[in-house]
């Protein structure tokens, strides 16, 4: 174990390795480092491994496809309740290199570990209400509706939720009936492993490997006998994936950005208007796709708002996050940081007004301060594209209309936000906002039991509640034709 990361109970989750058919695999020999954002520290080395690796992965998927799609969905349940079991009682020991490689406070990390489990647990409960139909098509004819696996799930998850972006493909794929390769994020894969390592599935159901990612998801998206692919990523990597997948025509969810607009109207109370901010802006160091980027606050109370918000973010410990309660912890690259300043120049270049941050963090190389800044506007770079750190930049605006109008004007449309305590209001600028999902008096919109996932660019698909099961399964329509007369 590495001295920057705490005494486990578990060590080998930290030196985790890929696993093809229930067995650690080695690749041709090169390995990347894992490093950790806080430290710059290697934490463990990740063996590079390729699109060989891939196809193998691919092929035990297949060969073990037929046993697993046939088992009784109370035994895939079954085993889906051991996993979930054996993920809440190593919370700890998953947590903390999940914060060695990622970066998050140890608390945040401990919450995502709940976040992933949860999906676990909803999906091993979904398997047993996989239903079908049946249609009174005529007096002489029934139709029947059976949902099938649709087979191998190739899934490529990002690097700012290591557990939880895995369990919401991986499980409700294993629930289905299919079996899976999983690629995740090469910088974050020990938690990955980790996750594998416990899953408890029969060999080739679920795989994990990383190392050269174009080259795994070149076979990920072409490879024939791959029937669905799952990615969490930016907009520009989902595209291009979307299109790999063309070439034979699979299945393809897309979780990708957004650039959520957060509304704080007059008639707000102020306290729940930050508390939602910071509930948003600030998680994993503003480092997740519904977190609010462009605030818009009303006129009547942007100034009373920005000074309470300031306030509070000046309060936030940065640091290490596997040391002390901390509530900030790097960014997980120096071009991540990079971005981060890039945006917080463009914005005062343009006008902006920092009224606290705006600097570097002397806790490490990647640690940026939390920052809110006022007189925003759609000239600056931050307004169009996601600034992915923590940076609040406060936009004014006067009417409702104006608001909706400004919220809209974005090819993204993963989350947005309202403050607001008027009914009337909530429902308007409920059915307004043109994006998958809308908090109001809230900065948290995903759990498990509801549907995650947005429309324009920010997607194709819903993940968790009872709709993440069906993007793994098929329809099958069988006519029944009857001898004679039956009453519909
Ligand atoms: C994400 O940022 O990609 C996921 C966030 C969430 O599940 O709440």
């Amino acid at each position: 174990m590495t001295k920057s990361v705490p005494f486990m109970s578990r060590p080998e989750f930290l030196a985790g390795s890929p696993l093809v058919n229930g067995q650690p695999i080695a690749g041709p020999g090169a390995t990347l480092p894992i490093l950790n954002p806080a430290t710059g520290e290697t934490i463990a080395t990740l063996p590079l491994l390729g699109a060989r690796e891939a196809e193998l992965a691919i092929a035990s998927n297949g060969a073990a496809l037929g046993a697993w799609r046939t088992r009784a969905a109370a035994e895939r349940a079954g085993i889906l309740q051991s996993w979930h079991a054996l993920v809440a009682q190593n919370r700890e020991d998953l947590a903390l290199p999940l914060t060695a490689e990622q970066g998050k406070p140890l608390a945040e990390a401990r919450g995502e570990i709940d976040y992933a489990a949860s999906f676990i647990q909803w999906f091993a409960e979904e398997a047993r209400r996989v239903y079908g139909e049946i249609i009174p098509a005529a007096a002489d004819r029934r139709s029947m509706v059976l949902k099938q696996p649709v087979g191998i799930v190739g899934a490529i998850t990002p690097w700012n939720f290591p557990a939880a972006m895995i369990t919401r493909k991986v499980a409700p794929a294993l629930a289905a009936g299919c079996t899976a390769t999983l690629k995740p994020s090469e910088l974050t894969p020990l938690t990955a492993f980790a996750l594998a390592l416990e899953a408890g599935v029969p060999p080739g159901v679920f795989n994990v490997i990383a190392g050269d990612a174009p080259a795994i998801g070149s076979v990920l998206t072409g490879h024939p006998d791959v029937a669905k692919f799952t990615f969490t990523g930016s907009t520009a990597v989902g595209k291009y994936l979307t299109a790999q997948c063309a070439s034979t025509l699979k299945r393809v969810s897309m979780e990708l950005g957004g650039n959520a607009p957060l509304i704080v109207f007059d008639d707000a109370d102020i306290d729940q208007a930050v508390a939602g901010v910071i509930a948003s802006k600030f998680r994993n160091t503003g480092q997740t796709c519904v977190c609010a980027n462009r605030i818009l606050v009303q006129d009547g109370i942007h100034d009373r708002f920005a000074e309470a918000l300031a306030a509070r973010v000046a309060e936030f410990r940065v640091g290490n996050g596997l040391e002390g309660d901390t509530d900030q912890g790097p960014l997980i690259t120096p071009a991540a940081y990079q971005k981060v300043r890039d945006h917080v120049d463009d914005a005062v270049r343009h006008g902006a007004r920092i009224i606290t941050g705006d600097q570097h963090h002397d806790a490490g190389e990647l640690f940026h301060q939390p920052t809110v800044l006022v007189g925003a506007t759609e000239a600056m770079q931050l307004a169009g594209e996601e600034t992915f750190g923590p940076v609040a930049p406060l936009f004014h605006f006067k009417s409702e209309a104006e608001a909706l109008a400004l919220a809209n004007r974005t090819r993204s449309g993963l989350a947005a936000y309202a403050l607001t305590s008027d009914m009337d209001r909530f429902w308007r600028v409920a059915e307004a906002l043109e994006f998958g999902m809308v908090g109001v008096n809230t900065g948290i919109v995903s759990n498990e039991t509801a549907p995650f996932g947005g429309i324009k660019e920010s997607g194709l698909g819903r993940e968790g509640s009872r709709h993440g099961i069906a993007e793994f399964l098929e329809l099958k329509t069988i006519s029944l034709g009857l001898s004679g007369q039956v009453q519909a």
